[in-house]
């Protein structure tokens, strides 16, 4: 039997789900739903990333042990995927003691193999990321390139994974695999990355615990594992690699859904460790954008994250996967707002789709008492078969790219013929001109679109499609789908049923949103409530040196009139030698949160002005006592 699988990625369990979450799984599970639908054998797998750095400390700030922490929030994962109807068939944890038995297998295979070995990983690491950088690829030698966070430095012994090794198998694979990434332009980036040079990754750490330990035949308690190593596994641990591996065979996997954020792991890593564990690569990194909020990436610390089951309570579940699907382009981002939603509920939904359901009610129920017969459908109507059959033909290469948006927008087409039918063949002036046949034949041919088209949305909109299956009076399974899709049969009868109707118009917002009731030409601007949480007061600069690595920082001693001077680490190297700054007065920003920069703490931020021209400190025009205050 011809099988797939398909996966998403396992969710970290530092926060709870948000609307991003919802459309990876949303579309995994329209996959999923797509070909059991065609028969295919189907697995399809979620769960959620629950070791790692990140998530140790979102539970020590909350006061739980990380695994509490992940038992809480694991849970409420599972919880909206049931309610979202995502038809899962195993939730994988990376605590389950299989999971976690099927990685050491392969960090055993591996190490034996000799694509592991021991040495020291110093560089800087992105929590939030979780992601190791050299600091040729840092912003301003500090920051993440991928979310901007500080990062910190690390400097442990660490096992590295020979990443290098596989460089150019990987270049093979993206040369022989056309559609390894879709959409297939961002292989691009793929493989420019992998062509500027693939530096071995470091695949443990020693400086915290919540990870999984190395196998017990290399002994070497202080190491656990880095989260992406354990998190990738879960593809195979899950069809039980290394434990029962009697589900194996549905491995490689068919779609790796994934955001592009999370690309490079799926598109590099990934393959370069299955390679190494001698097994096949996966068909399809599927990647796509993400969801904004006016143009910015979804984030909790910016307070702009839509919540997705208040969405799908207050619009309908199947409603909200309809237009997650519909309205982005797969693989572009994509603006959440509820007008948009609002649209394409009560226009593609209402008028397009509900409003031909009910016509076809209405007609079956006044003309023919709602039995309807398709005998004499081809009689009149070939030309508008023949154009929904070239119509539906079309869909599954679009399915199959992961190209939803095109994908729904053909599929309405099928419904403009019918809308177009029904003005131009009249069916009540052919009732009034007594050609009873030509009237039945035109409702029969809308009643059998509107049977292809539900078969067709079913995967998106599971039980909307079954309600319009019922009043049609047929039933949706892989048995009508070969029949009604693939062979393009018609419905003998229909014995249609009255329902109520499936797309009430909506005429206003039913979701409160706090950002968004804000005034627009407040945007950007603070209170001086705000403007006062930051402390800034004059200091003097004490002494300044040069730290020996680094290009651009400076490390100063600046006196605020506090017990003693701070230390201050500044980005000003390449515009003041040390010598020049000694007896400098500058304004501080005196209540940042230290942070530390190559190593060393900084107690503060001292404020510059930067143009073309070059930088010059910002200070008090004359000579002031430190400490005074900059208001
Ligand atoms: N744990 C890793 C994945 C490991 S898979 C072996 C992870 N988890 S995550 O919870 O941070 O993100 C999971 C998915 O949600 C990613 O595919 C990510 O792209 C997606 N989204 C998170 N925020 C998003 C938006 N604002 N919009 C769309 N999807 C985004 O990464």
């Amino acid at each position: 039997m011809k099988k797939k699988y398909i996966t998403t990625p396992i969710y970290y369990v530092n926060d709870v789900p948000h609307i991003g979450h919802a459309y990876t799984t949303i579309i995994a599970d329209s996959a999923a739903r797509y070909f059991r639908l065609r028969g295919f054998d189907t697995f399809f797998l979620t769960g959620t990333d629950e070791h790692g750095q990140k998530i140790e400390e979102a539970a020590k700030k909350r006061g739980k042990t990380p695994k509490e922490y992940a038992d809480e929030i694991s849970a409420k994962f599972k919880a909206l995927w049931d309610e979202f109807e995502i038809s899962y068939d195993k939730f994988i944890r990376t605590t389950d003691p299989e999971h976690i038995a099927g990685v050491q297998k392969a960090f055993e295979k591996m190490y034996q193999k000799g694509d592991i070995y021991k040495g020291v990983y110093e560089g800087h690491y992105c929590i939030s990321c979780e992601a190791f950088f050299p600091e040729s690829q840092l912003i301003d030698e500090e920051f993440c390139p991928d979310c901007g966070k500080q990062t910190s430095i690390v400097k442990e012994e660490s096992y590295f994974f020979r990443l290098s090794k596989y460089q150019d198998k990987l270049l093979e694979l993206y040369q022989k695999e056309e559609k390894f990434v879709l959409p297939k332009a961002k292989k691009n980036e793929v493989i420019r990355f992998v062509e500027s040079g693939l530096q071995d990754l470091s695949i443990t750490r020693t400086s915290f615990d919540w990870g999984i330990k190395l196998p017990p035949s290399i002994n070497d308690p202080k190491h656990v594992m880095y989260v992406w190593l354990d998190a990738l596994l879960n593809y195979i641990t899950a069809l039980g690699y290394g434990t029962d591996e009697r589900l194996m065979y549905y491995w490689p996997a068919d779609y790796h859904l994934v955001g592009k954020d999370i690309l490079r792991f799926h598109a590099v890593y990934w393959p370069a460790f299955l390679m190494s564990l001698e097994l096949p690569t996966p068909k399809h990194i599927a990647t796509h954008g993400w969801w904004t909020r006016n143009g910015q990436k979804m984030s909790k610390s910016k307070g702009n994250v839509i919540d997705p089951k208040a969405v799908a309570d207050a619009y309908g579940v199947e409603n909200f996967r309809y237009f997650l699907l519909r309205e982005v382009p797969f693989g572009q981002d994509g603006d959440f707002s509820q007008k948009a939603l609002i649209d394409r509920i009560n226009n593609d939904l209402g008028n397009d789709l509900g409003n031909l359901l009910n016509r076809i009610i209405g007609m079956s129920g006044k003309y023919f008492d709602y039995e309807i017969k398709s005998q004499d459908v081809a009689k009149y109507h070939q030309e508008e078969l023949q154009e929904v059959r070239n119509i539906i033909e079309a869909l599954p290469p679009l399915i199959e790219d992961m190209k939803w948006h095109k994908f729904l927008e053909e599929l309405w087409q099928a419904l403009s013929v019918a809308n177009k039918a029904i003005d131009r063949h009249t069916p009540w002036a052919k009732m009034k001109e007594g050609k009873e046949e030509e009237a039945m034949a035109l409702v029969a041919l809308v009643a059998n679109i509107l049977a292809k088209v539900a078969l067709m949305l079913h995967p998106v909109m599971p039980k909307t499609t079954q309600a319009i299956a019922e009043a049609l009076g047929f039933g949706i399974d892989q048995e009508s789908y070969a029949k009604y899709i693939d062979r393009f049969e018609l419905l003998s009868d229909f014995r249609i049923k009255k329902i109520p109707p499936l797309f009430p118009k909506i005429e206003e917002p039913l979701m409160v949103e706090k950002k968004a009731q804000e005034p627009k030409k407040e945007e950007g601007l603070i209170t001086i409530d705000e403007f006062f949480k930051v402390q800034i007061k004059v200091g003097t600069i004490k002494e300044a040196e040069e730290l020996p690595k680094s290009k651009k920082l400076l490390k100063l001693m600046v006196d605020l009139g506090e017990e003693r001077p701070r230390q201050i680490i500044a980005g000003i190297k390449e515009y003041y030698t040390p010598k020049e700054l000694i007896g400098e007065q500058v304004c501080v920003v005196a209540n940042l949160k230290p942070a530390k920069l190559m190593g060393h703490i900084s107690e503060g931020m001292i404020l510059a002005a930067k143009d073309e021209n070059g930088l010059t400190l910002v200070g008090p025009k004359t000579s002031k006592k430190e400490g005074t205050p900059v208001k």
